[in-house]
């Protein structure tokens, strides 16, 4: 195994990833632990160290210490931004300000003949020298090597950017490894804990599973835990993971507020409570939804009435649930990093987003969230590890407001009848349509695709008849991180079938039209 320590850097969780995707265990500590748990995970068979960068400098009074013991452990320590200028001021070298930060895209020197990087570059200059394209973030750095170690690399403004002490099996490097725009980052760390930890390099979802599933039991222990199901990926991952862990002490809630996809809910019950076993309170709420959003037409309304709904049912139904210790929810580890920024109040709110996982402390319970320290692929792979259908782990994302800010304006149970219908044909062509290029679905190459309901009418004609009725947007996009998407570019064909079968087989609906704005300016969402 692999111990990560962690000293605050925003993409340490990304150093544990790709350890795991070099299949090899790791897990995550704070940056100050005791010399007494580092013999422990001597017993446990710790094999290297890796210590993470740090928003703080090596100078700030705030920032976690290396403990001494880590070096003493006999095993390589790996030290990254702020974990190499620890090592280097600990062992006797020299750490300064640097006279400019440096920060984002660098081309590194890989000097030296040092296992970590041998042969390992993106491309050679004139004289045979190897150059990594890294990606650096520091404000400090190494002067003057601790005694023992040599240099490894360097850039123009940063001339110690990797040292290495062999002998030990300590390295540092300025750069970090862990992140994708270091070109060869993940070569590097699976070198390092690979051939210099020596670790085999055959962990898997499997034994994530068996791990997490110990984690879970040991953290529950006889109590009853309730976790609210919303059929996304996330929460049903996290439902099957702890079902597997504890089976009948796990209940869920499903809430179904009437603003699902066609057959949604029966899919979620007969998936969970029918194959699996899991324990489902169905609540169907529709009515006090519909209720509470008759008329409204503000879109913020609409959201936090759907959200203020939902906490209150699913509030009821938990306090039903007798000795219910523990609330589980399906908190990836993106969400950990967006609510960490949204506690800094920089970033602006745009949307008011409502998730399962927006509810109040009143309710007393302790948090189960296994899923923290996932990305949402990881999650995928475990969720079919669990024996999740694919269908459902590869699903694209759904808001939790749901058709609530997908029908403009005011809802009722009419429209979301209609969009409900035009949404399953818009999705069931995507599914069936294959680009000829890539062989895969049009689902697969969209990110998300949905239809939306404009309360707009318009003239047709069908048959000898004029027709005047609403109109249906088709939104589809293609994005890596919903931050910035675009339109997707669906063949006319799709297109023309998509519109042709919702005009035909959608009561109500006599016009479709396609979405061609990009993310930025516009939302993916039209509300
Ligand atoms: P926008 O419309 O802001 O959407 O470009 C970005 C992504 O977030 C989803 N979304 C939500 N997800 N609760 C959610 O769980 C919400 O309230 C919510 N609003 C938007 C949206 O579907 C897209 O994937």
């Amino acid at each position: 195994r692999i111990l990560i320590l962690d000293y605050g850097s925003q993409v340490t969780q990304l150093i544990a990833r790709r350890v795991r995707e070099a299949g090899v265990y790791c897990e995550l500590h704070p940056g100050d632990v005791s010399t007494e748990f580092l013999q422990e995970q001597k017993t446990l068979g710790l094999k290297g160290i890796i210590l993470s960068g740090s928003h703080l400098s090596a100078y700030d009074p705030q920032a976690l210490k290396v403990p001494h013991a880590v070096f003493e452990q006999g095993v390589p320590v790996l030290g990254i931004c702020y974990g190499m200028q620890a090592m280097a001021q600990q062992l006797g070298g020299e750490v300064s300000h640097a006279d400019h930060r440096e920060f984002g895209y660098a081309e590194v020197r890989a000097r030296g003949h040092t296992h970590l990087l041998r042969d390992i570059d993106d491309f050679k200059t004139a004289d045979g020298h190897g150059i990594l394209k890294v990606w650096m973030s520091h404000g400090d750095q190494v002067t003057r090597l601790p005694d023992g170690f040599k240099l490894m690399a360097s850039t123009a403004s940063c001339p110690i950017a990797g040292m290495a002490d062999e002998k030990r099996g300590f390295y540092g490097v300025q750069f970090h490894p862990e992140v994708t725009h270091t070109l060869k980052g993940q070569h590097i760390l699976t070198r390092f804990v690979r051939e210099i930890c020596g670790c085999h390099g055959d962990w898997n979802m499997p034994d994530y599973v068996q791990e997490a599933i110990t984690r879970i039991r040991e953290q529950v222990g006889q109590d009853h835990v309730i976790l609210g199901l919303s059929g996304g990926v996330d929460s049903s991952v996290a439902a099957a993971l702890i079902h597997k862990a504890i089976g009948d002490q796990l209940t869920c809630v499903f809430v179904d507020h009437g603003l699902l996809r066609l057959n949604e809910a029966q899919q979620v019950m007969s998936t969970f409570a029918e194959h699996m076993g899991v324990n489902v309170i169905h609540v169907d709420a529709t009515e006090q939804f519909m209720s509470k959003l008759d008329g409204v037409t503000d879109p913020e309304a609409k959201r936090k009435i759907i959200g203020r709904e939902f906490v209150e049912v699913f509030q009821a139904e938990s306090a039903k649930i007798q000795d219910a210790r523990w609330l589980a929810q399906g908190t990836i580890y993106p969400d950990v990093i967006e609510s960490a920024g949204a506690k800094t109040g920089k970033a602006v709110a745009i949307k008011s987003h409502h998730n399962v996982g927006g509810l109040p402390d009143t309710l007393n319970l302790k948090l189960l969230e296994p899923l923290r320290e996932l990305f949402k692929d990881e999650v995928r792979k475990l969720g079919i590890a669990l024996g999740l259908p694919p269908s459902m782990v590869y699903r694209h994302p759904f808001p939790g407001p749901g058709l609530g800010v997908r029908i403009l304006g005011a809802v009722n149970k009419e429209f979301a009848d209609w969009l409900r219908q035009a949404d399953a044909i818009f999705i069931d062509e995507l599914r069936m349509t294959f680009d000829e290029k890539t062989g895969k679905s049009w689902y697969d190459l969209t990110s998300q695709a949905f239809a939306v309901f404009l309360p707009v009418k318009s003239v047709g004609v069908m048959g000898d008849g004029r027709t005047y009725e609403y109109v249906v947007a088709l939104r589809a996009v293609q994005t890596s991180d919903f931050m910035t998407a675009g339109w997707a570019p669906l063949p006319y064909d799709l297109l023309a079938k998509v519109s042709s079968r919702i005009i035909n087989e959608v009561k109500g609906i006599n016009r479709v039209v396609y979405d061609v704005s990009s993310k930025p300016p516009a939302t993916i969402e039209w509300e």
